[in-house]
This record gives C-alpha cells, sequence and structure tokens, in this order.
C-alpha cells in the first residue's frame, strides 16, 4: 500500500503523510464525539419516554378508575405533538388494553399492533424504542401504558453527525493540505538541495560544487539539516582536496615512471653496448688461452702455466656466458630481442642439448633418461633460443643435483580446450629443490634462492628470467613445480600451432 508513495518526491510524501495523519485523526475524534453523542441521545430518549409515560399514566389514573375509554383516548392523544412517538397503548388492572394512539405518519416505524408483553421495561431496538411502565395508584397497580418512539431521532443526530463529520475532515485536508506544502520546505528544501547537489557532482565529476542552506545555518546549529549538509559540504571539500593530492601526485608518479623507463632504457642501452664492447676482448682471451691450453705451438715449460691458463679459459667462458645472458636480457627487456622461426626437430634439439650438460652429469655421476617420442611433429619456433632455453634449465638440474641423483627429459603433446595442441617439455630432477615462496624469487633478476645451501653453487640467477623472457617471445609459458630435498620438474610449454603472423622457414 506504501509501495506507491516510495517512488513519490519527498516533497509529495510530506504532504501527504502530514495530511493522512490529520485527517485520520479528525476522523476518529469526531467518530468518538459522535459514538459519545449516540449514547448521551439514547439516554436523553429513554428518559423522556420514561417521564412522558409516568405523566401520560398518571393523567389516565381516573379514566381507568372509572372506566373512561373516551377520556383515556382522549388523554393519549397528547402525543400527537410529538412526531416521534408512534404508538401508545393503555392497558387496565386485567391486562386488557384500554386505550391506544396510534401516529399516522409515522405508520411504517409503527409495530402492528400493542404488545400483551406487560414486563416493566425501556428498550431500544433495531427498529423503535419502546417503554412499558406500570400505572399505580396508593401501591396498587391499575394498569400499564406502553409508548413506543420512532429512531429517528438518532438516525438523523448521526445523519448530521456524519455531514459535520465529512466536512470538517474536508476542511482539515485541505489546510493541512496547505499547511503541509508551506512548512515541508523547511524539511525538503535542504534535502533537495543536497540531492541536486550529489547529482551534479556525480554528473560533472566536479567536486568543488557545495550545497546550499536557504534557512540561518548560524542560528539553526540544532537543527540535523543544517548538520547534515555542513558535513556533506565538508566531505566534498575533503574529496576536492584528496583530488587534487591525488591528481598532483599522478603527475609527480608520471613523472617519476617516464624518469624510469628512459634510466632503465638508458640501462638497457648501456648493458648492450658495454656487453658488445666487452665480449671483443673476451674472445680474444679465451682463443688464446685456448691456444696456450692445448700447447698448440709446442710444451710449456713449467705445468702450473698449463693450469693457469685452463683457469683463465675457463673463467673467460664463463665471463662470456654472463655477459650474453646480460646481453640477451637487456635485449629481450628493451624489447630488441627478435626470433629466427624455422620448424625445429625438438627431440635432436634436447639431445643436443644434453650433449652438453653430459659431461658434467657424468661427472657427478647423475643419470639422465629420456622419453621423446619419434613421431614427433615439427616445433616452430627459434632453434637457437630453444637449445638455449632447454640447455639453462637442464646447467640448473645437474647443477643443483647431488652426486648419485638422475635427470628425466620428456616431450609430449597435450590437446588445449580450444581444439590445438602444445608442445610440454619437462626437465625433472632429484635434487635439492626450492621451497614454493623461492620458486617466485628465482624468476626474477639474479634471484639465486639463499637457502645458505646453495651458497657453494656459482651463478649470477639470470638464466630463469632468461629462460621466461625467452618463452613468453615464443607465446609459451615456464612453470616450476619444486619441493626442498626431493627435487624440481621445470615445464616448458610451447603452442604447437604458430602463433598468427609468424613467418618461418619449413625445414628439418
Ligand atoms: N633445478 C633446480 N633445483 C634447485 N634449485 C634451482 C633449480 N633451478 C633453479 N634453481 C634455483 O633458482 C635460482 C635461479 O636460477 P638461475 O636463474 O638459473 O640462476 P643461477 O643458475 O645462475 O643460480 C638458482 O640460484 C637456484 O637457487
Ligand atoms: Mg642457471
Amino acid at each position: 500500500m506504501l509501495l506507491p508513495l516510495k517512488n513519490t518526491s519527498i516533497k509529495q510524501r510530506l504532504t501527504y503523510i502530514i495530511m493522512a495523519i490529520s485527517g485520520v485523526s479528525v476522523l476518529l475524534t469526531t467518530l468518538a464525539i459522535s459514538i459519545i453523542g449516540v449514547y448521551n441521545l439514547r439516554a436523553t430518549i429513554l428518559r423522556d419516554l420514561d417521564i412522558s409515560a409516568s405523566i401520560v399514566g398518571d393523567r389516565n389514573t381516573a379514566a381507568l378508575l372509572f372506566n373512561d375509554d373516551k377520556l383515556a383516548e382522549s388523554n393519549l392523544n397528547v402525543f400527537s405533538v410529538q412526531q416521534t412517538i408512534s404508538q401508545a397503548c393503555l392497558y387496565n388492572q386485567m391486562g386488557m388494553l384500554f386505550a391506544s394512539y396510534n401516529n399516522k405518519q409515522s405508520e411504517k416505524a409503527r409495530s402492528s399492533s400493542c404488545p400483551s408483553d406487560l414486563t416493566e421495561r425501556a428498550v431500544i431496538g433495531k427498529k423503535h424504542i419502546e417503554v412499558m411502565k406500570p400505572i399505580v395508584k396508593m401501591q396498587d397497580k391499575i394498569g400499564s401504558i406502553y409508548i413506543e418512539s420512532t429512531l429517528e431521532q438518532i438516525t438523523s443526530y448521526i445523519e448530521k453527525q456524519t455531514r459535520i463529520a465529512l466536512a470538517v475532515v474536508i476542511a482539515v485536508l485541505g489546510i493541512s493540505y496547505l499547511m503541509a506544502t508551506l512548512f515541508q520546505r523547511t524539511i525538503s528544501r535542504p534535502i533537495l538541495n543536497l540531492a541536486d547537489t550529489a547529482r551534479q557532482v556525480s554528473i560533472r565529476k566536479d567536486y568543488s560544487i557545495r550545497a546550499a542552506y536557504d534557512g540561518d545555518a548560524e542560528r539553526e546549529y540544532n537543527n540535523e539539516l543544517v548538520i547534515l549538509t555542513r558535513s556533506f559540504n565538508d566531505m566534498l571539500s575533503e574529496i576536492d582536496a584528496r583530488d587534487h593530492q591525488l591528481k598532483a601526485q599522478n603527475t609527480e608518479l608520471e613523472k617519476a615512471k617516464e624518469l624510469a623507463e628512459s634510466a632503465n632504457r638508458a640501462k638497457s642501452h648501456f648493458l648492450a653496448n658495454i656487453s658488445h664492447e666487452l665480449r671483443t676482448p673476451l674472445n680474444a682471451i679465451i682463443g688464446f688461452s685456448s691456444i696456450l691450453m692445448n700447447q698448440l705451438f709446442g710444451p710449456m715449460g713449467d705445468q702450473k702455466y698449463l693450469e693457469y691458463s685452463r683457469d683463465i679459459n675457463e673463467s673467460g667462458s664463463h665471463l662470456l656466458d654472463i655477459i650474453n645472458d646480460i646481453l640477451d636480457l637487456s635485449k629481450a627487456e628493451a624489447g630488441k630481442l627478435t626470433l629466427n622461426y624455422e620448424e625445429v626437430h625438438v627431440g635432436k634439439a634436447i639431445n643436443k642439448s644434453i650433449t652438453i650438460v653430459a659431461e658434467r652429469a657424468a661427472k657427478s655421476k647423475i643419470e639422465i633418461t629420456t622419453d621423446i617420442p619419434k613421431m614427433l611433429p615439427p616445433l616452430v619456433a627459434d632453434r637457437l633460443r630453444l637449445i638455449q632455453i632447454i640447455l639453462n634449465v637442464l646447467s640448473n638440474a645437474v647443477k643443483f643435483t647431488e652426486e648419485g641423483g638422475s635427470m628425466h627429459i620428456s616431450v609430449r603433446l597435450q590437446e588445449t580446450e580450444s581444439g590445438t595442441s602444445n608442445f610440454i617439455i619437462s626437465i625433472k630432477d632429484t635434487g635439492i629443490g626450492m621451497g614454493q615462496d623461492d620458486i617466485e624469487k628465482a624468476f626474477q633478476r639474479f634471484g639465486q634462492v639463499d637457502s645458505g645451501l646453495n651458497r657453494k653453487y656459482e651463478g649470477t640467477g639470470l638464466g630463469l628470467p632468461l629462460t621466461k623472457k625467452l618463452m613468453e617471445l615464443h607465446h609459451g609459458d615456464v612453470a616450476i613445480e619444486s619441493e626442498l630435498g626431493r627435487g624440481t620438474n621445470v615445464i616448458l610449454t610451447f603452442p604447437a600451432v604458430p602463433p598468427v603472423g609468424v613467418e618461418y622457414t619449413p625445414n628439418d
């Protein structure tokens, strides 16, 4: 019932509520007054009838005593002046009807004939009011009188009351409508102002707008609507201030980001250049130490020279590896690393990588097993980068596996949801493993897991980040499953179907 009210404006709602309250209260008041009036009226009517019965009864004593029905008849006729009396009956001592009076005009309201029940009573019935009274002379009952009155007085009273009530209710509704429209403004205006301001703010995204209060805000400090408006404005000021602060901070951040980006670009550029510059002399060092180590120009005098030249060669190669990784990584980060796609025989690439680490594995007595299906379709990838990826993971497996451990390399095709299939290369070892938290760290640059245990392993922490970058360039993914002390499984996933737009040379 209240639902239509819920969707109206606050103005209308306040007006309706005020009108409803005053209308209902006036209605209830007039109803209460009318009910009390009816009760009073009933009592008055009964009392009047009772008095009339006593007077007319008294007046008829002589008629009854002298058995003069003519006198009785004329005595009863006095009721003709009282329109509401519809019937009067006079009974003698024996209870026999002695004389009667009928009001012709109230024929309908009257009961058909004088009642035979002579019990003393004064009753208001549904159709009429009746009074039966004994006539007593010297403590002797000499007869009875019965008077019947119509309900006209009561019904006309009720009708009159209803008309008055209706008029009053209409008048009150009218007045309360006027007063409500006048007074609801003090409540609705500030709320409407607030709603309007909120709407403006949200549409224009302008937090400098403020809600106005039309009254005397200074003096009405106890008025909740003033407090609400003030708090709302304070809140807007707060948001406005924060907005400005945020914008200023954003500009700062933007600047800082640009600065950082340009610094990063400069760093990559520098690294690429310096790595390139370092590689030339390093290649000379490796080349010449290799000549020395292999005694190409005749034997060396002292065994120590041979050892040193071997050290120079090893350190040089190691340094070159690091420099190459740094170069690759900076190139990849600068987006300058491009792939040369071709059809690659995955089995061959894996076997080639295994050959490279085989010697180191054999030294640590690590057993390497493979599971490579014969009938694999070619993988579209950069062959050298693929070998680099596998080699990175394989060297880690060899490096972090204790003597006597084992490694298992497997390849399989896996159907994807979209109906294509992926190449899954898994490189599993039984090495020292990593904790869950360390896996994420291992993918960060220089993110060697510092468990205290692996400090004995040399390395730079560039292999895995580079592997990740190279996998991303291939639209693939690298994941690590590992458990401390149990071993590690590195899973490389390549899309078997080359990504759209990739050009490659079919060969192999
Ligand atoms: N197979 C593995 N078993 C245990 N730990 C590994 C393995 N592979 C990588 N890690 C951990 O991840 C770190 C990062 O690896 P990587 O980036 O290749 O750097 P590096 O080999 O130079 O240490 C390693 O230092 C090692 O702590
Ligand atoms: Mg490594």
